[in-house]
């Protein structure tokens, strides 16, 4: 199959926010701290009405509905996630009564759980799929859904978020995803887990997440940059993408992951010069190794130090404003959306620019999951329908983001004490305000004493 890629995406945003003025009030942290230092606006989140099934619900209908789908087209239906609420049950199963009036059962995939890296691992598969000899000509589709709390009071509280996107993945695809060009970074860490599993709280180790992350995006670099040139293809820098975007957790990483990416590529370009110098010169092969020394140091330097990180940052801004910032809409407007987090990060960018300027764009994605598992992966921009793919998502970005209601911190932190004291209670009826939900939203009505979950659609 040709162009197999991400034909159609839609993006959930809850119906409710906070802004994070105001969360810097309520919590009497200094003015800016999460405004400036972690770059957020506002955060979107979830009453009890909502869980991680009722995300995937709405994402999947309202998927092949704006598409004008049948629920027969579908062949494979893969969610990623870390907001468990049935453990061994997966939200796929549940997302199987939408098929059910079309009749069909005959439905690959289950869900895939690591951390925010979920979605990618989901995605993976679907392109597998759709390229392998199972493959039996209808399309995919790959939800990336979470519910992202942290215990009140914690530093992390202001990095929560919630949403969800659902992908359409086949051939003919408008984001072809770039075959055999990846790069991956896996190992053990207990940056961020959740060994409750009778919260929605994660234990995490903020400042060990966030040098988890930068290292093991240093690593997906090299890995990607690897592939690409063992595949023929050139190894570039930067400049061989329009677009990079990041799993964001909040959006000052994301700027400081960017301006790592063009520390490492500065680096690289002055030892590459450096070499050729010495090759005409006929150097010895003590400065050689010199320039080699000078580059890791270079790295660490980065890696460790606030100055050389902050000089980064300010000599990467033209780089960051042209080419990341736009992906940063979603993620500064909603917050962590965890495993939906990158995939927001890349309906924003698409929005930012004008469709017919988009064929041709080329995309970097850089996916991160605590624990940990991260990809770099990307992406080339075809017209296979591009305009309609991209009108459909504007209008429903645009409307949710129109329509949300705005809450106070105290009424934000009201609704958090809520979730946390009935998630899993049973028999129980969900104490949200339907009124506040987005019509065509699908909610939890009820858990009953088997703790069977209900859904209705609003
Ligand atoms: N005005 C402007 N900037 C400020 C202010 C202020 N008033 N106060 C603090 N800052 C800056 C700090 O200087 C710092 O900037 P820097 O990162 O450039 O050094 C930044 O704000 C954050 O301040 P810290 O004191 O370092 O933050 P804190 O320890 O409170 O927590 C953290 C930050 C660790 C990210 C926390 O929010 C957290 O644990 N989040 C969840 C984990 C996470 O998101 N990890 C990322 C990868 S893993 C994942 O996706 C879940």
């Amino acid at each position: 199959p040709k162009d197999v890629g991400i034909r159609a995406m839609h993006v959930v945003i809850p119906s409710l926010y906070v802004d994070q003025a105001d969360l810097e009030r309520y919590d009497r942290v200094s003015e800016g701290k999460y405004t400036v230092g972690l770059g957020q606006k506002q955060m979107g989140f979830c009453t009890d009405l909502e869980d991680v099934n009722s995300l995937c619900l709405t994402a999947v209908s309202q998927l092949i509905e704006n598409n004008g789908l049948s629920y027969s087209d579908i062949g494979r239906l893969e969610v990623g996630t870390e907001t468990l609420v049935d453990k061994s049950k997966s939200a796929k199963t549940v997302v199987m009564q939408l098929f059910a009036a079309a009749g069909n059962h005959r439905v690959e995939g289950v869900d895939t759980t690591n951390a925010c890296y979920g979605g990618t691992a989901a995605l993976f598969n679907a392109l597998a799929w759709a390229e392998s000899s199972a493959w039996d000509g209808r399309l995919a589709v790959v939800v990336a859904a979470d519910i992202a709390v942290y215990a009140a009071g914690s530093s992390a509280r202001a990095t929560g978020g919630a949403g969800a996107v659902a992908m359409l993945v086949g051939p003919g695809a408008s984001l072809v995803v770039d075959r055999g060009l990846r790069g991956t970074y896996m190992d053990h860490a207990y940056d961020f887990y959740k060994p409750d599993l009778g919260s929605e709280y994660p234990v995490v180790d903020g400042q060990l997440s966030v040098r988890c992350y930068l290292n093991a995006l240093d690593r997906c670099y090299e890995s990607y940059r690897g592939e690409c040139g063992a595949r023929g293809h050139a190894v570039r820098g930067l400049d061989a993408f329009d677009s990079f975007v990041f799993h964001a957790p909040y959006c000052k990483l994301v700027r400081k992951a960017l301006a790592r990416l063009y520390a490492k590529d500065s680096v690289r370009e002055k030892t590459s010069a450096d070499e050729k110098a010495a090759a005409a010169d006929k150097t010895s092969a003590d400065e050689k190794a010199a320039a080699v020394d000078k580059t890791s140091a270079a790295d660490k330097t980065s890696a460790d130090d606030k100055a050389a990180e902050a000089a980064a940052m300010d000599r990467s801004r033209p780089v960051f404003e042209a080419k990341t910032e736009p992906s940063l809409m979603l993620a500064s407007r909603v917050g962590n959306t965890y495993t939906a987090s990158v995939y927001s990060g890349l309906a924003s960018y698409l929005l930012s620019v004008p469709p017919e300027r988009l064929a041709g764009k080329r995309i970097g994605v850089f996916s991160y999951g605590s624990g940990l598992a991260s990809s770099m992966y990307s992406i080339t921009v075809v017209d296979n329908g591009l305009a309609a793919m991209v009108g459909r998502l504007r209008e429903s970005v645009s409307a949710g983001l129109r329509r949300r209601t705005r809450f106070t911190a105290e009424q934000f932190a009201d609704a958090l004490d809520v979730r946390r004291e009935s998630l899993h209670r049973a028999p129980y009826a969900p104490a949200g305000d339907r009124a506040l939900l987005f019509p065509g939203t699908w909610y939890l009505s009820g858990i009953d004493e088997m703790r069977r979950r209900h859904y209705e659609r609003k």
